[in-house]
């Protein structure tokens, strides 16, 4: 497509916390005023990868439509749609799977992380980077917003694109990895580790449908240092740092900025300042999602209209692949 096509994937894994929110979805929203074709998909297959509750499964679908709306994701220029619902995804992925090799796939991170955590790693655990390419490739997107932890993973869908292309000749382009901010949150108790969703303290994270109660006790709760001075140093006062990260990014200012107004302030007072810049930008996020959420015919509709439009992008798509293959 002219001027790119933009894809993207989640888990449906209960709300976003603080850095999904502003490591990934802030940029979704951005992006879909800068490419004229994009498309989020909730990608429940790969949530599958792992035992999953099938209610709480269905449950965190439509919570994760309800945040990607409420986030600012619109469902008119967006495709927004539930991986599992577009069988051309599975499809395309059993192709591509025969592309690969399996010393090719071991080295991948979300192997070599995941598995080590159970006694045995299921084969779609193994083959979930092949889902991925197929994801990205069935719409010959052209960008794709990652995470340094996904670098890998886009570079077996550049691979398998080429390899398809040398086979069966020229269809997919070489899909660019569109590296988010390189901005990082940190998990408030320990700023050394990243915030993230599988952290078992509650107080590391903030989710963005956290009260203002629960955010300023966790704001509150945040390690810091013996320094009672505001600076930004990641290496040497991360802590701190991670409050000044939050704050700048909270109140759409920049870290030197943030410093700026941090200034004769101890970081007790500090915290109270990054606290009001998060309630008030999760506040209207944390009150659409509510509302959302007592609208669930809404929320289907609007996967419904999704589903069938990646719908119709993929079947073409899918149709040349298997007369490529010579089904
Ligand atoms: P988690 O680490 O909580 O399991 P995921 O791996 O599902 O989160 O990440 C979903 C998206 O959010 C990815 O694009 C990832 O890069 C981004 N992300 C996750 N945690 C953070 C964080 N702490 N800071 C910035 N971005 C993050
Ligand atoms: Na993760």
């Amino acid at each position: 497509p002219a001027g790119g096509r933009v894809f993207s994937g989640i888990q449906p894994t209960g709300v976003p916390h603080l850095g999904n929110y502003l490591g990934a979805l802030e940029n979704w929203v951005a992006l879909q005023d800068q490419y004229p074709s994009v498309l989020y998909s909730i990608v429940d297959m790969h949530s599958i990868t792992q035992p999953q509750d099938p209610n709480q499964l269905r449950g965190n679908i439509l919570d994760m439509a309800a945040s990607l709306l409420a986030c600012g994701i619109d469902p008119e220029r967006a495709i927004v749609f539930q991986q599992s619902q577009v069988s051309e995804h599975a499809e395309l992925s059993w192709i591509l799977g025969c592309l690969t090799s399996m010393p090719r796939l071991r080295h991948l991170p979300q192997w070599k992380i995941k598995s080590k955590l159970k006694s045995e790693g299921s084969v779609g655990l193994y083959t979930y980077p092949v889902l991925q390419a197929a994801d990205i490739l069935l719409y010959k997107s052209t960008h794709v917003p990652v995470g340094e932890d996904q670098v890998q993973h886009l570079e077996l869908a550049q691979d398998l694109a080429r390899i398809f292309n040398n086979r069966y000749g020229g269809l997919f382009p070489e899909p660019n990895a569109l590296l988010s901010s390189t901005r990082k949150v940190k998990s408030l108790r320990d700023p050394s580790a990243k915030m993230s969703k599988s952290d078992p303290q509650t107080m590391a994270t903030i989710t963005i449908t956290d009260s203002p109660d629960d955010i300023a006790l966790k704001i509150r709760r945040a390690v810091t240092d013996f320094t009672s001075e505001v600076t930004f140093d990641p290496e040497t006062r991360p802590g701190v740092s991670n409050l000044v990260t939050i704050h700048a990014a909270m109140a759409t200012i920049t870290v030197e900025e943030a410093v700026y107004r941090a200034r004769g302030l101890d970081t007790g007072a500090y915290k109270k300042l990054v606290t009001e810049a998060v309630i008030q930008r999760l506040t209207p996020i944390r009150e659409e999602i509510e509302r959302l959420r007592s609208d669930r015919a809404h929320l289907e509709a609007v996967l419904l209209q999704g589903n069938h439009r990646a719908r119709e992008l993929a079947a073409p798509v899918l149709r040349e692949v298997r007369q490529r293959v010579g089904f």
